[in-house]
């Protein structure tokens, strides 16, 4: 492979970055069109690796979505900050397997020193073990194998060998909040989304402590940090010491929520996350890393793995920590070096300002909008805006307005029966000025949607 390539790539990477203040946020309709260039049959002969990344970038390019901008607040997508950056191009070139000790072992390396800089900034057990996945959705379906073996093994159960057939219940019991990925976990573990017990929330969507039914040690207790469009918290400590008292495993999906432990304005929210038993959260989310990234702790190193671990003749067992052993996956990406990176750039004190930062301008913007006599639906506690224009009608016409105009994108929810436009503020990239330009155009839109409803 020519060595000019990557040098070539970057620097397509740089202009793209550099022109991303001043491009529409969501490609324009003539860049989607523009698509169907890719759309020609496989050649029979080779194409010249320069003119591949050329068409790429040339087709492909104006068609992205400018989620790595300011002014980007769909979902909860985050940037990616530069020292990240620069260790994926790295880690692309060193194209490293980082499922063995053996295949790689600077990827373990790191992997290991970032895992107990995780534990730490996120106020979890020293002792527990860290996955690195794909996401929090990986992240949850692994940390609950490992409840699942838990819980099953205190029943003289050996499901990695038994199977679920014949097998004790598990009695699993979530919010009615409950985010998506933990259902979808469930069901990918043979535990049955039917059968959950679903306990009623509040209006904030934090599960009601009063309503947890009787636990016991063949309960799974999956509570929520960050409520995907509240971004509200369920109460942790109370419902910790309830679950510890009965044996029960208590799991806890904070795919953006966790960082708040990073600082010391919002870790209140926290309070006694540490009891729990198994945590997920994402790197691509609120921490800037590139897709796909995302962690799971478990207390007990040995549940998860128990629940992870495969072993063969040819899969040579080097060193203290093998990677397979953690994850569900046995060959991936050295995903763990941008973690890494991102930790090492910032540090405690650039963790803390980078997601303060972000709350503070979830908060302006809110407040700005109540000036405004627009209508905030929830208590923004941490990085989510549920903004409501009067009605649904009137509040989708603002949001495709929004989103059409391309100065901002923002995503578009059901929040307690009411459509919202919701932002989620949780990138390193987003700025002061950015959330000037976001309230003039909500201003905007919903001033023409004003004059002409
Ligand atoms: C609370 C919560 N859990 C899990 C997920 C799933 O994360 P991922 O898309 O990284 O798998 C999300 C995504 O927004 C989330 O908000």
């Amino acid at each position: 492979m020519p060595q000019h390539i990557l040098i070539d790539a970057a620097q397509r990477g740089e202009q793209f970055l550099s022109a991303l203040p001043d491009r529409s946020v969501y490609p324009t309709a003539e860049a989607l069109e523009g698509l169907s260039a890719f759309d020609v049959p496989l050649q029979e002969e080779p194409v010249d690796p320069a003119q591949v990344l050329e068409e790429l970038d040339s087709i492909g390019s104006p068609a992205t979505v400018a989620s790595p901008g300011g002014r980007y607040f769909g979902f909860v997508i985050g940037g990616t900050l530069p020292a990240a950056q620069g260790a994926s191009v790295l880690a692309a070139a060193w194209d490293q397997n980082a499922g063995l000790e053996m295949t790689s072992p600077v990827s373990s390396a790191l992997e290991r020193v970032a895992s107990g800089w995780l534990l730490s900034v996120l106020g979890l057990p020293e002792s527990a073990a860290t996955g690195f996945v794909t996401g929090a959705t990986q992240g949850n379906f692994t940390a609950l194998a490992a409840a699942r073996h838990a819980l099953l093994s205190r029943a003289d159960w050996d499901v990695e060998e038994q199977g679920l057939y014949g097998a004790p219940e598990i009695k699993v019991v979530v919010g009615e909040e409950v985010h998506v990925s933990v259902l979808k976990a469930v069901s990918m573990l043979g535990l049955g989304r039917g059968r959950l017990t679903k306990v009623p929330v509040d209006d904030q969507g934090r599960i009601r402590a009063d309503q947890v039914p009787e636990l016991d040690d063949m309960t799974l207790l999956c509570l929520q940090s960050g409520n995907v469009n509240s971004g509200a918290f369920d109460p942790l400590e109370e419902l910790c010491q309830k679950a510890e008292g009965a044996g029960a495993w208590v799991h806890v999906d904070g795919a953006f929520g966790l960082w708040a432990n990073a600082t010391a304005k919002y870790a209140h929210l926290l309070t006694g996350v540490e009891l729990a038993d198994s945590w997920a959260t994402d790197a691509h989310k609120w921490l800037n890393v590139p897709y796909d990234s995302g962690l799971c702790f478990v207390r007990n190193p040995e549940d998860l793995v128990a629940a992870m671990s495969s072993t063969a003749a040819y899969l040579v067992e080097l060193g203290p920590r093998q990677p397979f052993h953690f994850t569900p996956e046995l060959s991936r990406r050295a995903r763990g070096m941008e973690i890494w990176a991102a930790l090492r750039s910032l540090g405690r004190q650039g963790l803390a300002e980078m997601f303060e930062r972000n709350c503070d301008q979830a908060r302006r913007m809110a407040e700005a909008l109540t000036a405004r006599g627009i209508e905030i639906l929830n208590e923004v506690v941490l990085n989510q805006v549920l903004a409501r224009f009067g009605n649904d009608d009137r509040t989708v016409q603002v949001m495709k307005h929004i989103q059409a105009g391309g100065e901002v994108w923002a995503s578009d929810t059901v929040w307690q029966g009411k459509r919202a436009l919701r932002l989620s503020v949780s990138s390193w990239a987003t700025t002061d000025d950015d959330v000037d330009r976001t309230l003039r155009a909500i201003f905007e839109a919903h001033d023409l949607v004003k004059a002409t409803t």
